[in-house]
């Protein structure tokens, strides 16, 4: 029987990693891959995580089943991380959240529970997005339609398509946001785009399901979900889906939750007990380590703090980075503008260079990104970065 399948096109990111890896170039850069590196181009285990998985080894005494909704502690941290903790939303039983495994479970759970809103049901995404969006949430057979997003002419967010597009969407639509650090672009709304976004849906009726896979690598823990506060404290419904990937350097632990805001207790009890369903059928439970890490680092002060800290450290290369490379290419002969990748936040920017330019970087200086040109800016460091600058201003 298997032999009636063909095999299927291999992710163009991972095709890139193995790419990466075969090049014997010993000054190979990997932009690519969409993971944090520190200055020396590690993914390091946080102190804070570390610290808490000791603990862990050394009191954990069971491995029994958790439970459909993930660990309730870890649930609550992060419905206060993501909605604040003095924020009635979070103690609030018209909310719930649902551990899931990483934020793409997340996003597959939420999607689900939409699928079964009602038939047809639809949701927008902003065109470009991250290259998972579509896949995830095709397999639920939702319907997909896109929104305008990005400029490429102006390197910036197209504001006035984008909200043109938006008050069209039917009500009982849904509609994806990125929370902070967009992905692919860097480009996230200002606070007065939120508050714009919000009047039209609660204009229109249609209901946002943010994404929110970077807080705390932007602006801040507490500045990333301002956006989502704007609507979360305005609108009647929305969904969450966030990632303990990036921010906790948890990614093969595959820990994430899914939040769902709905106008009534007795409704939001409801779509848990479907969201649960869903989870029953797709991966029955969450997995269980990355979850108790979190809750263990939010829930004892010192732990928390650390993590804040070297959260902070993160946000900060990131920032320096951008702007290195910014200043190392804005003398460039070419007329090329490079300024945006100061402007934008989070791990990705488009470099707006062309095809054959990408091309040429990979063959000639083993400088690897995806074809779109985003760029994960955690790859760039101080020992790379005039080697880096030096081949994209010669393949310009
Ligand atoms: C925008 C966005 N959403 C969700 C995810 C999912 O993250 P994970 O499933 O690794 O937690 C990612 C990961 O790169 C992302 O960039």
């Amino acid at each position: 029987m298997f032999e009636r399948l063909k095999s299927v096109p291999i992710d163009p990111i991972l095709g890139l990693m193995n790419a990466f890896k075969a090049d014997p170039r010993e000054t190979k850069i990997d932009l690519g891959v969409g993971v944090y590196q520190n200055s020396s181009g590690k993914t390091p285990i946080m102190t804070a995580v570390k610290k808490a998985e000791f603990a862990l080894h050394q009191n954990e005494n069971t491995k029994t089943y958790q439970g459909m909704t993930g660990d309730i502690d870890y649930n609550t941290h992060i419905s206060e991380l993501i909605f604040g903790s003095e924020n009635s939303i979070s103690n609030s039983d018209k909310s719930c959240t649902l551990q899931a495994p990483g934020g793409s479970g997340a996003l597959r759970v939420g999607a689900e529970v939409i699928a079964r809103t009602k038939e047809n049901a639809t949701i927008w995404i902003g065109d470009p997005t991250w290259a998972n969006h579509i896949p995830i949430m095709t397999k639920t057979g939702l319907k997909i339609k896109t929104y305008p997003y990005y400029d490429f002419k102006t390197h910036s967010i197209d504001f006035d398509a984008m909200i043109a597009q938006l008050k069209k969407i039917p009500a009982g639509d849904f509609v994806l946001l990125h929370g902070c650090c967009h992905n692919p672009t860097g480009a996230d709304l200002t606070l007065n785009q939120w508050s714009e976004v919000c009047s039209v849906a609660s204009q229109t009726g249609f209901i946002p399901f943010i994404d929110i896979a970077y807080q705390g690598l932007g602006n801040g823990l507490d500045e990333d979900v301002q956006g989502l506060r704007i609507l979360a404290n305005n609108l009647p419904e929305l969904m969450v889906a966030s990632s303990c990937s990036k921010n906790f350097g948890l990614y093969r632990e595959r820990t994430g939750a899914i939040s769902f805001l709905c106008s009534s207790d007795v409704q939001s009890k409801i779509v848990l007990s479907h969201a649960m369903s869903a989870a029953r059928s797709l991966y029955s439970m969450p997995p269980a380590h990355g979850a108790l890490l979190v809750a263990a680092v939010l829930g004892d002060h010192a732990l928390r703090q650390e993590w804040e800290k070297e959260l902070e450290q993160v946000r900060r290369r990131i920032e320096s980075m951008r702007k290195m490379l910014c200043q190392k290419l804005e003398t460039n002969n070419h007329g090329q503008d490079f300024s945006h990748i100061k402007m934008q936040k989070g791990m990705f920017s488009f470099l707006g260079i062309t095809p054959d330019q990408v091309t040429k970087l990979r063959d000639i200086h083993g400088i690897y990104m995806v074809s779109s040109t985003r760029i994960n800016i955690a790859g760039i460091n101080i020992n790379n970065i005039d080697y880096l600058c030096d081949s994209i201003l010669d393949v310009l």
